[in-house]
């Protein structure tokens, strides 16, 4: 049977941010620029850039700015064309989406990241799917999720972007249990969320992207809570290997933690540094913070 097309992305957004507080208190994490994008609006971009065409946001309360975001100014626009205001006008190009391509799902108590995704399964129904976790922000020479969609149509099946931590921080992380290092492409036997450093299998880490079979939806709904009392994608992923084939892929780029303050203090720098009309003026009064 051929493969089908990756067109879908699940962008959850319903977390607390509670280490953004009290930035975050009545404003989404996802909604904190970089430079001058929201961090929601560079996951959009960089799954319009896989190909993906159908988005769905797991929201919650308080989050309804992440969908107006995407949505006409009707206002704003009219009034930036009576005073001519092309430049600014094309800013708000990038957050126009195709009528019927944006839909939110309420994830009504945050649970973990496993029922934020299982939250989207009616969405999913029987395609493959991206997830792009927002606040983790990629800065990449070809988009992270163009690399996964790549992966994807290479192995035929499960793939989650990657990176080697020092082993001292697997703690955090989801795990992967490695059958076969292959370079670019890990085959893996296992998955483990936040482990004990000493009981990791390995020090490649899962970062927030991944390309994933609906049939993890089956494993989700089994609704079981995993580490940190919260119910885990890893666990429902793990149980896809053997039937699926899976894959870590390590990406080509650098990540920023942006749900991290010190994570996202440095994106801002590397974005900044990376734009020609504000580099000048970045380079020359770094130095004097150093
Ligand atoms: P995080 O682990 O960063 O959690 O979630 P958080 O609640 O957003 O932030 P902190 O740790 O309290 O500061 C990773 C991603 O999963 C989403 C978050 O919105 C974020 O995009 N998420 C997490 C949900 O949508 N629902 C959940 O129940 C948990």
């Amino acid at each position: 049977m051929p493969l089908k097309p990756l067109r879908k992305a699940v962008l959850p957004v319903a977390g607390l941010g509670t280490r953004f507080l009290p930035a975050t208190k009545a404003m989404a994490k996802e909604m904190l620029p970089v430079v001058d994008k929201p961090l929601i609006q560079y996951a959009v971009e960089e799954a319009r850039a896989a190909g993906i065409e159908q988005f769905c946001f797991i929201t919650g309360r308080g989050k309804v700015a992440l969908v107006e975001h995407f949505d006409i100014a009707f206002e704003l626009e009219r009034t930036l064309e009576a005073r001519n205001k092309q430049a600014e006008l094309a800013l708000l190009k990038g957050t126009s989406v195709e009528p019927g391509s944006l839909v939110t799902v309420r994830q009504q108590v945050p649970l973990g990241l496993g029922h934020a995704i299982w939250c989207a399964r009616s969405f999913v129904g029987d395609d493959p799917f991206a997830i792009l976790l927002p606040d983790d922000l990629l800065l990449c020479e070809r988009p992270c999720m163009a690399q996964l969609a790549d992966a994807y149509r290479e192995t035929g099946g499960n793939v989650v972007a990657i990176e080697e931590v020092p082993r001292e921080r697997v703690n955090r992380y989801g795990v992967l249990d490695v059958a076969e290092d292959m370079g670019r492409l890990v085959s893996v036997k296992g998955l483990v969320e936040k482990p004990p450093i000493e009981a990791a299998p390995s020090n490649l880490t899962i970062i927030g992207r991944y390309v994933l079979m609906p049939e993890v939806m089956g494993h989700l709904s089994r609704l079981e809570k995993g580490a940190g009392g919260e119910i885990q994608l890893t666990d429902a992923m793990a149980r896809l290997i053997g039937a699926q084939p899976f894959h870590g892929v390590r990406y080509e780029g650098r990540r920023f933690d942006c749900g991290d303050k010190a994570g996202w203090i440095e994106a801002q720098i590397a974005f900044a540094l990376r734009r020609p009309d504000l580099a000048p003026a970045v380079r020359a009064f770094l130095p004097r913070y150093v």
